[in-house]
């Protein structure tokens, strides 16, 4: 099997007033490609951390990945470029957040955070994007109306209850 990520010897840590937090103190695993892996630990053992570290999620300050590599399909991902991260997150590699239910932007409506992930990475253009986020949402709704359970966000839960469902959920 190819490998597809490494990741050796990574240490993140947040520097905060109350001292240094070791989150991440020297993790090391391999994922080949087409492999599941699952981390497992105890709540604040570093898991989340872990995978933000990954995404170059980590905001400084207060937090800042202090050593380590990460080698991503040849790349290595602590060298490169914020621009070039875009390309990677959401393309290639994504997160799941906790409470996945809430995790769409309050503020954006969601045939914007749609198109915004289409346009970005299918580099297609606004419209097509439109056009395929219709398609998604329908079938979506298709499924909600067949009486299956859908877990998308609660927005979507929230604007289906409470909004009938028209093509122009897309127009700004
Ligand atoms: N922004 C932060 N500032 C300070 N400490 C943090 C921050 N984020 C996470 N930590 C600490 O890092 C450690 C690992 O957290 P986390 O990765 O969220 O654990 P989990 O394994 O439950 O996902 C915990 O001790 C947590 O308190
Ligand atoms: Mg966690």
């Amino acid at each position: 099997m190819e490998k597809l990520l490494e990741v050796k010897d990574l240490k993140t840590q947040f520097f905060t007033y109350a001292g240094v937090v070791k989150a991440v103190d020297g993790i090391s695993f391999d994922i080949m490609k087409g492999e599941a892996v699952g981390l497992v630990g105890e709540s604040g053992c570093g898991k989340t951390v872990t995978g933000l570290s990954i995404m170059r999620l980590i905001s400084y300050p207060p937090g800042k990945i202090v050593s380590g590599s990460i080698q991503f399909d040849g790349k290595d991902l602590l060298s490169l470029s914020e621009k070039e991260m875009r390309e990677i997150r959401g393309g290639e590699i994504s997160m799941i957040f906790q409470d996945p239910m809430t995790s769409l932007n309050p503020v954006l409506t969601i045939g914007e955070q749609i198109i915004e992930v289409l346009t970005l990475h299918k580099k297609i253009s606004r419209e097509d994007a439109k056009k395929q986020g219709n398609r998604f949402i329908e079938s979506c709704t298709d499924k909600i109306s067949r009486g299956g359970y859908i877990t998308i966000s609660t927005s979507i839960k929230w604007w289906y209850e409470t909004e009938s469902y028209d093509s122009d959920c897309f127009s700004m």
